[in-house]
């Protein structure tokens, strides 16, 4: 029996060149070795967009299609939608009842976010319980494998937390415990050198993006401050140019080359970019143009959805009632 994985994304914008090094190639590998399920996590993006639904209902669609543009085979792999799946949100509603408030707080992902939005006592309930979610997620589906970035390893700690608690009060192994699978490109800076790309700051690079969008962002990004001639010696390290090159360009042994020369001296950025510039249109263009192609399709996509959805709902109806039988809750 093939190993079984989920993985999860937001639907708040298209996806980007982040997503497609920290997490997109990777399941479309995996789709062939293992059990798969996307989900696309529209009640998770709710949590924090609880006053502006259509933005995350706008993007659902949206997802599906980068999913399909990159590789990913819903023959293959099981995409379905996280607000048509019932059995997620009552097993929320179970394990709540299994985690602390302070447990919550502790949440080193969510106490960076509730730092960062200046949340303070005005966290949405449902942002502050959604690893509680998350982990409803993850059990539903019996997975054992979530590939995930870095960030989301106290998601997964929690989720094995709960499923300890569950299973030692029924007496029962009736969840599973799960594993992070991390990539090896756990993260890819935004153009501007920053810690993430991110679409509200306008530093990153969606997977649709046009050809002057990409000319565009190459054009701002980030080097290093100090490579002011070109007979300068460059750094290598914290220039956005040699990150996105490692992350993108096929051959490494040439950018090994690149980057000697680059700290030697006599390289331009404008020479450096252009490589990174001609690699990512020719990694973005096909993509560009078969997500055009499946946007003008969305009764399709919707199918797409509908049917991994069904399937979804399946596995996870088993596992709710696993749960409610074990909880005695099973009458009729
Ligand atoms: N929290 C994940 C993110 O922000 C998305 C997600 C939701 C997820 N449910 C999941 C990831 C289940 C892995 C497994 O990227």
């Amino acid at each position: 029996m093939k190993e079984r994985i989920l993985t999860g994304d937001r639907p708040t914008g298209p996806l980007h060149l982040g997503h497609y090094v920290g997490s997109l190639q990777q399941r479309v590998r995996l789709q062939q070795t293992h059990d798969q399920t996307i989900l696309v996590a529209d009640l998770q993006a709710l949590t924090d967009n609880g006053q502006n639904p259509k933005k995350i209902s706008d993007n659902i669609l949206n997802v599906v299609a980068d999913y399909l543009a990159v590789g990913i085979d819903p023959t293959q792999t099981t995409i379905c939608l996280q607000s048509a799946l019932p059995a997620l949100s009552e097993l929320t509603m179970y394990y709540s009842n299994l985690v602390s408030i302070a447990r919550l707080e502790r949440n080193p992902t969510v106490k960076h976010e509730i730092h960062y939005r200046g949340f303070g006592r005005t966290i949405p309930a449902g942002f502050l319980t959604y690893p509680i979610s998350q982990a409803a997620d993850i059990t539903a589906f019996r997975a054992t494998q979530v590939p995930v970035g870095d960030d989301q390893l106290p998601m997964i700690e929690q989720t094995n937390e709960i499923v300890r608690r569950l299973n030692s009060i029924v007496g029962a192994p009736v969840l599973c415990e799960c594993q992070a699978m991390l990539s090896h490109f756990p993260r890819l800076p935004g153009i501007d050198g920053r810690a993430k790309m991110s679409k509200s700051m306008g530093t990153a690079i969606t997977l649709g993006a046009t050809e002057n969008q990409i000319r565009a962002a190459v054009k701002a990004m980030y080097t290093d401050p100090n490579h002011l001639r070109i007979t300068d010696p460059g750094q290598i390290e914290g220039n956005v140019v040699f990150t996105y090159l490692d992350a993108f360009h096929p051959d490494a042994g040439f950018i090994e080359e690149l980057k000697t020369h680059y700290r030697r001296g006599g390289l331009g950025d404008g020479q450096t970019k252009k490589i990174l510039e001609d690699c990512l249109q020719s990694l973005l263009a096909p993509i560009r143009e078969e997500r055009q192609r499946l946007m003008q399709d969305k009764a399709m996509l919707i199918e797409v959805l509908r049917q991994g959805t069904e399937q979804a709902n399946e596995v996870s109806q088993r596992l709710l009632l696993d749960v409610k039988r074990a909880l005695g809750l099973s009458l009729f």
